[in-house]
């Protein structure tokens, strides 16, 4: 397994407090890696930080082989629309904009063409089992089928990492097991990275790999799958 993202020795500091404490991570191509701990411990802020979305006070994050300069705004933009799909515990789709269509948003701003990414929206919706809903808006939609109109909406440009925070946290049991399922069945079969949030311990186990964040640092590693580490690269 090659590294695809890695974080060295990053730190934040909001409002005069270390938020996160100087985090050494690598993420390998095609792993699932759960972040437990608990509220408040920098898990949300990590994830921001790995996926481009905010800026670290100090260190470095470095995507596939390359240094991220965060002064860099515009090119921050196109990498995070180009290998990022984010799911986050509130699903925010656009209200006014049915399935289909909040699918496609994305696709347009990468420039895809209408009818391409019309097809692929529609065909992401089928995937997730929402064949019926794709002209249904949020509101007509129940909580996890919500969230599943929002992982479509993540994979649409493809991305080769999905970043998740909390994707069940909102979800009834039923629910979060459909959506932890999709996620499983997504890293396997397309080998999608995925990077998910969690303070489920269950669903934690599920993955490949879990770290823990105590108070902005990493406390723990455990390997749930060692069969899948056998070939790390360093
Ligand atoms: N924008 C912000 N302003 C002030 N404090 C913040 C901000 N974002 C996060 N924090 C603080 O940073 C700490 C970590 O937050 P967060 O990363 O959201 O934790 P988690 O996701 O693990 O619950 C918390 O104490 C939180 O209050
Ligand atoms: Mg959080």
């Amino acid at each position: 397994m090659k590294i695809i993202l890695e974080a060295v020795n990053i730190k934040k500091k909001i409002k005069q407090e270390l938020i996160l404490k100087g985090i050494n991570l690598k993420v390998y191509k095609g792993e699932f890696l759960s972040i437990i701990g608990a509220s408040g411990s920098g898990k949300s802020t990590l994830l921001y930080i790995l996926g481009l979305l905010d800026k670290p006070t100090g260190g470095n994050i470095i995507l596939e082989g390359e240094n991220i300069d965060f002064k860099n705004v515009k090119k921050l933009t196109v990498l995070r629309n180009k290998k990022f799909g984010f799911v986050f515990q509130f699903h925010y789709l656009i209200p006014e904009f049915t399935a289909v269509e909040n699918v496609i948003i994305p696709m347009l701003k990468a420039k895809t063409n209408k009818k391409q990414a019309l097809q692929r929206a529609t065909n992401l919706l089928k995937q997730l089992g929402l064949t019926e809903k794709i002209n249904k808006r949020p509101f007509e939609l129940s909580g996890g089928e919500q969230q599943r109109v929002a992982i479509a909406r993540a994979l649409a440009n493809k991305p080769s990492i999905i970043l998740a925070d909390e994707p069940t946290g909102n979800l009834d049991s039923k629910n979060t097991q459909n959506v932890m399922e999709i996620l499983l069945n997504l890293n396997n079969k397309y080998k999608t990275t995925i990077i998910m949030v969690t303070h489920e311990l269950e669903l934690a186990k599920l993955t490949d790999r879990t770290i823990e964040l105590v108070d902005g640092k990493i406390t723990k590693e455990i390997i749930n799958k060692p069969d899948k580490y056998t070939h790390v690269q360093n």
